[in-house]
């Protein structure tokens, strides 16, 4: 029997079960489930599989199942990123090196907390990243969703004129930006390795010849305008894109792996009381392989960092 995908919300997302039962992506290794997963991918841009008990090596043998390269750059050096030994491994949670929830001045929670503003995973880097793989190791006791928006539906909803203002334009993507429209501070040597990268402001999916409004909060300027306008333009359209009819939540149940296509998503943490609550989900993102660098995007950043 094949794979059965339950619509979440009337636009995007839904919930992957077979045979009524909820799919486990562990045992999943043949090419054809693996292309229904990807065709519902396409078709809906965030994918819920529930009941996943995955390790860390698990899951980063599902995510090279599912789109082959990892990406191993996914954030900054500055911040600690040892907790989990591996560069492909992401650390969404609070915890600090001693698994003990972060003080409120942390400064990596600090950093962590621009996680909250919508964004696409790793668009500061080229390659960006594609496909992200949240798993649930240890949910709190509040909520504490994620959120999604459809960029496709978002890019279809615009008017034919700024379609076609926007069409060839291309932003600057910074994770230092981002995070200095909450205050954080830099200093001067950081700043010198968060050069961020150059990416198009539309996406075309390959597989399908879908169009997706490709914006993030690390977005600060546009390549070729003044800047002021530029912003205005990237508000405009994140205003625009986050509108509630394009909008999913995610509350997470113990178990759950999120996996969704940052070509055709936003997404960002919804706040919680993280002194208190102790959470931890671990992410891998695949690599762009569709857009490397020298074809639509340029390399900025210090290929050095992690
Ligand atoms: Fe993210």
């Amino acid at each position: 029997m094949s794979v059965t995908f339950r619509p979440l919300h009337p636009l995007f997302c839904a919930e992957v079960s077979r045979d009524g039962k909820p799919l486990d992506l562990r045992q999943v290794h043949d090419r054809e489930t693996l292309t229904e997963l990807r065709d519902g991918m396409d078709k809906y841009g965030v994918l819920v599989f529930p009941q996943q008990p995955f390790t860390n090596a698990e899951q980063l043998a599902f995510a090279q199942r599912w789109d082959g390269a990892l990406h191993a750059k996914l954030g900054s050096n500055v911040v600690d990123k040892s907790r989990l030994g591996n560069p492909a491994l992401g650390d969404t949670s609070n915890l600090n090196a001693d698994g003990k929830v972060r003080d409120r001045e942390d400064r990596h929670r600090l950093y962590s907390l621009a996680n909250r503003l919508w964004h696409t995973d790793a668009s500061f880097r080229a390659p960006a990243g594609r496909y992200s793989l949240l798993s649930t190791r240890v949910i709190p006791k509040v909520r504490a969703d994620t959120e999604f928006a459809d960029m496709y539906a978002a890019y279809d909803a615009l008017d034919a004129a700024t379609k076609k203002q926007i069409d060839k334009l291309q932003a600057h993507h910074s994770i230092a930006y981002s995070r200095q429209t909450l205050g954080f501070t830099f200093s001067e040597k950081e700043l010198d390795n968060l050069r961020g990268a150059v990416q198009p402001l539309v996406r075309t999916n390959p597989r399908t010849g879908r169009k997706s409004l490709y914006i993030a909060s690390h977005a600060n300027s546009i390549i070729d305008w003044p800047l002021p306008e530029a912003r205005l333009l990237l508000l405009d359209l994140m205003t625009h894109a986050t509108q509630p009819q394009f909008c999913y939540s995610h509350e997470w149940r113990d178990g759950d792996m999120v996996v969704w296509d940052n070509l055709s998503t936003m997404h960002r943490g919804r706040p919680y009381d993280d002194i208190n609550h102790k959470r931890e989900l671990v992410r891998v993102t695949t690599l762009d392989a569709d857009h490397v660098p020298g074809s639509e995007a340029k390399v900025l950043d210090d290929a050095a960092l992690v």
